[in-house]
């Protein structure tokens, strides 16, 4: 609306602005679009996008210009053909499962899974009528067996939390589509190009982008990454449930994917440094690494990863008091749960992320009351060991 309208100022204050033509307007990065509706040029090709007859923006719960241009980033970098963003990795898990699994329906999962994926298996899929049953991902002959005629998901980390134990995501996949399920991998620990789920022929792709590919602990989203016809299969969970990003947090994912291949470069070499260090200090007693060689799995992880990834965990001799003792004592290293920021970030798993097990099932998988798990940051190595060096003395 310009100057000389003839509508009074009271309507121009609400008005004035409205409709700004973009289309013309090419930018290096991507605008946010942060709108709930859109507007037309007339209300006839208006109703014509709202009945679906032509292409075009209703509402922002269907889509919007900001997070389309996440999901085409997302599923560029994982190799898929579409991608979908979700409010948090969580719910991005949770539409990807309810696509596939109705009440009575079953999935396979390993037990090696982040936290809360578990309890949303155990406790919140089950009150759905959707039966789990967990598995040792290392023991390819385990996951066969729990296949069942209603098996409708198999469900894996490459990479597990906190433990780093890596997963054969090809014979999982193999399996899974010998016994025409889906499998469906969680791949936030082990982002493009450390790997590439879909190149291994898995169905779905989802992540916590809250992790990596934010990078910078100042967001929450998710996204599921597949073929189109399997990412149509998931689009009315997310239009109908509502998970959905905000433009603003799309737009910090797109500015954050931007620096993710250097930024994992740089966690990668820190964490083969820090692991090295601590491998060898006295007060430890094991560190979990992927990129070790004397990790039972390295040479599987050598061809299996292009990068052994920015997560390590170890354990500290002297239990949670020796444990809790190191964090409080660490300076540059911050306590904190989440992981993948470009800050060096600590946390305790037996009293965060694992906290939904007892302490039978934590045993069970290696989250000692003594494990801590570190995420490295792109911060300068040296410093970092000297942080752990002194907090350790
Ligand atoms: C491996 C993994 N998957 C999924 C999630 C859940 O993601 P969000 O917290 O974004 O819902 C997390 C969170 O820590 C995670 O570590």
């Amino acid at each position: 609306m310009q100057k000389g309208s003839k509508w009074s100022i009271q309507s121009r204050f609400v008005h004035s602005g409205a409709g700004f033509d973009f289309s013309k307007v090419r930018t290096p990065g991507t605008p946010i679009y942060q709108t709930s509706n859109y507007l037309y040029e007339d209300v006839e090709s208006g109703t014509d996008v709202l009945v679906g007859k032509s292409a075009g923006y209703i509402y922002t719960r269907y889509s919007n210009p900001t997070v389309d241009v996440l999901n085409q980033v997302l599923s560029d970098i994982e190799g898929g053909e579409d991608a979908l963003s979700f409010g948090s990795g969580l719910a991005a898990i949770s539409a990807a499962v309810l696509a596939h699994c109705k009440p009575g329906d079953h999935l396979v999962a390993s037990s090696l899974i982040y936290g809360g994926t578990y309890h949303l298996f155990q406790e919140q899929m089950a009150r759905l009528g959707i039966e789990t049953t967990f598995v040792d991902p290392t023991r390819i002959e385990q996951v066969e067996k729990a296949i069942k005629s209603n098996t409708r998901i198999l469900y894996a980390e490459p990479l597990a939390n906190p433990t780093l134990v890596s997963t054969d995501i090809f014979q999982w996949t193999v399996i899974a589509h010998q016994h025409h399920c889906k499998i469906l991998v969680d791949n936030t620990f082990t982002p493009p190009p450390i790997f590439r789920p879909l190149d291994a022929g898995v169905d779905l792709v989802l992540h916590s982008a809250t992790k990596y590919l934010g990078g910078h602990s100042d967001l929450i989203g998710g996204a599921v990454i597949g073929s189109k016809a399997e990412i149509e299969k998931v689009r009315p969970h997310l239009k109908y449930f509502g998970g959905i990003i905000s433009p603003f947090v799309a737009w910090l994912l797109l500015r954050g994917v931007r620096t993710l291949g250097v930024r994992l470069e740089r966690q990668c070499n820190n964490a083969l440094q820090i692991a090295q260090f601590l491998e060898k200090h006295p007060k430890i007693s094991k560190v979990n690494y992927a990129g070790l060689p004397s990790n039972p799995q390295y040479d599987f992880n050598r061809r299996h990863f292009n990068g052994f990834s920015g997560m390590l965990s170890f354990k500290v001799k002297g239990g949670f008091t020796a444990a809790k003792k190191v964090m409080q004592k660490l300076q540059l290293i911050q306590f904190t749960v989440s992981l993948g920021d470009v800050a060096s970030l600590i946390s305790h798993p037996a009293s965060t992320s694992h906290v939904y097990l007892t302490s039978a099932e934590r045993a069970a998988i290696g989250v000692t009351d003594g494990l801590l798990r570190l995420s490295v940051g792109i911060e300068s190595a040296d410093d970092l060991i000297a942080d752990l060096e002194t907090a350790l003395s």
